[in-house]
């Protein structure tokens, strides 16, 4: 890796992952990567995950970042089967619309203009409107509205699905949407976050009276931890939020949160899975947290004045991560991978995923690369 020219190492390691996609282009053009991978090599499976999009946006964040035209029809060619997945609602019984459909169809209309996928992800956008519960205020992560076990409950995770519904408004969709998106995030804001600006990965609320239930954990150690990857979607999401609405309080809590994580980053840069764990321990690290907080950091430094100190700090940490990332996390010494991102934790309490890439993980260390070494326009 080339450290005397910064610039040069990020260029090094967005060439890499380019070479990584390259490897499976044709694999994964009418099948996709599995969320996470086995000994280092993805599945290839349907478009039936939450999952399948981040493989899609790499296709629009490698054709943004070389203007070569295999990336774009690769992913053009992908349009169709999120248009089917949508009408036939293959497995849509989830807030994660918002990642499928905003790295795949937003992006697509963003990038081109193609009024297919602008009528697709509306499509996306009106069935997650559809898991909004209006006394709790909140939309429902996972599974059908009317099981006891999932209702009313609402996951940090949902700040990165939040976009789909304020574009869809912007873009002449149903103006409740927004209305929707901005009710959820104020009380994500309220449950999930703690006092000490840790996070709950889930909370209950009663959806027929509004009153806030309980917090609790579903991928991180505790219900009383901070699981590392959802720290990491609440300093990038509160923002997201922040640009659709101009609450500036969102930015406050993402610097909040942010703070916390990074207080939490062990030295050489990568956190452990939860971030109960800091150093002097056998526990895995989570490359993918880090690759989120990395993208939520260089937004955050973009958001803040040039008069606001901690600017160039969010943005030096955010530089520090990829570099970390870049120095020691990736497959290079793993020629039999096609995943860019090794040491990440999919679910370690349900024994999914532990220790390999995900396919998250690389989207967001691409991300981050491609805003370093590009003017990136926002899919999300
Ligand atoms: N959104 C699910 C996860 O982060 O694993």
């Amino acid at each position: 890796m080339n450290t005397t020219n910064p610039l040069a190492m990020y260029q090094q390691a967005a060439e890499y992952v380019l070479q990584q996609i390259d490897k499976s282009l044709d694999l994964f053009t009418d099948n996709y990567p599995g969320p996470s991978s086995e000994n280092g090599v993805y599945p290839a499976i349907g478009n039936i995950e939450w999952t399948s999009s981040f493989w899609t946006g790499m296709l629009w964040l490698a054709y943004e970042l070389t203007g070569d035209p295999k990336y774009r029809q690769a992913a053009e060619h992908q349009l169709a089967s999120y248009k089917q997945r949508i009408e036939e609602q293959i497995q849509t019984d989830t807030h994660d619309l918002g990642f499928l459909y905003s790295l795949s169809a937003v992006a697509e209309f963003r990038i081109t203009g193609n009024p297919l996928a602008r009528a697709t992800a509306l499509q996306a956008a009106e069935l997650l409107a559809g898991r909004y519960f209006s006394q709790a205020g909140i939309i429902q992560a996972w599974g059908d509205l009317s099981d006891p076990e999932q209702c009313g409950r609402m996951i940090i995770d949902c700040l990165l699905n939040l976009p789909l519904l304020y574009w869809a408004t912007e873009t002449g969709g149903d103006p409740r949407y927004a209305e929707y998106a901005r009710t959820h995030v104020a009380q994500a804001a309220r449950y999930l976050v703690r006092p000490d600006y840790s996070t709950y990965h889930t909370y209950y609320m009663d959806v027929e009276t509004g009153a806030p239930r309980y917090g609790n954990t579903h991928q991180g150690y505790a219900d009383d931890s901070c699981w590392a990857r959802g720290q990491a979607w609440g300093i990038y999401g509160f923002l997201l939020s922040y640009k659709y609405t101009g609450d500036a309080s969102l930015v406050e809590l993402s610097k909040e949160l942010a703070r916390y994580f990074l207080a939490r980053t062990p030295a050489d840069g990568v956190v452990y899975w939860d971030l109960i764990f800091t150093g002097g321990t056998e526990q895995e690290k989570d490359s993918s947290a880090s690759a989120v907080a990395a993208c939520g950091l260089l937004e955050l430094a973009d958001q803040l004045p040039v008069s606001d100190p901690d600017k160039a700090l969010f943005r030096s940490e955010a530089l520090a991560i990829l570099q970390a990332l870049a120095a020691a996390y990736t497959t290079g010494d793993q020629p039999e991978s096609n995943g860019v991102l090794k040491h990440g934790v999919y679910n370690k309490p349900r024994g999914m995923g532990i220790d390999e890439c995900t396919i998250w993980g690389d989207y967001y260390y691409f991300e981050g690369l491609v805003r370093v070494l590009t003017k990136h326009r926002l899919y999300w």
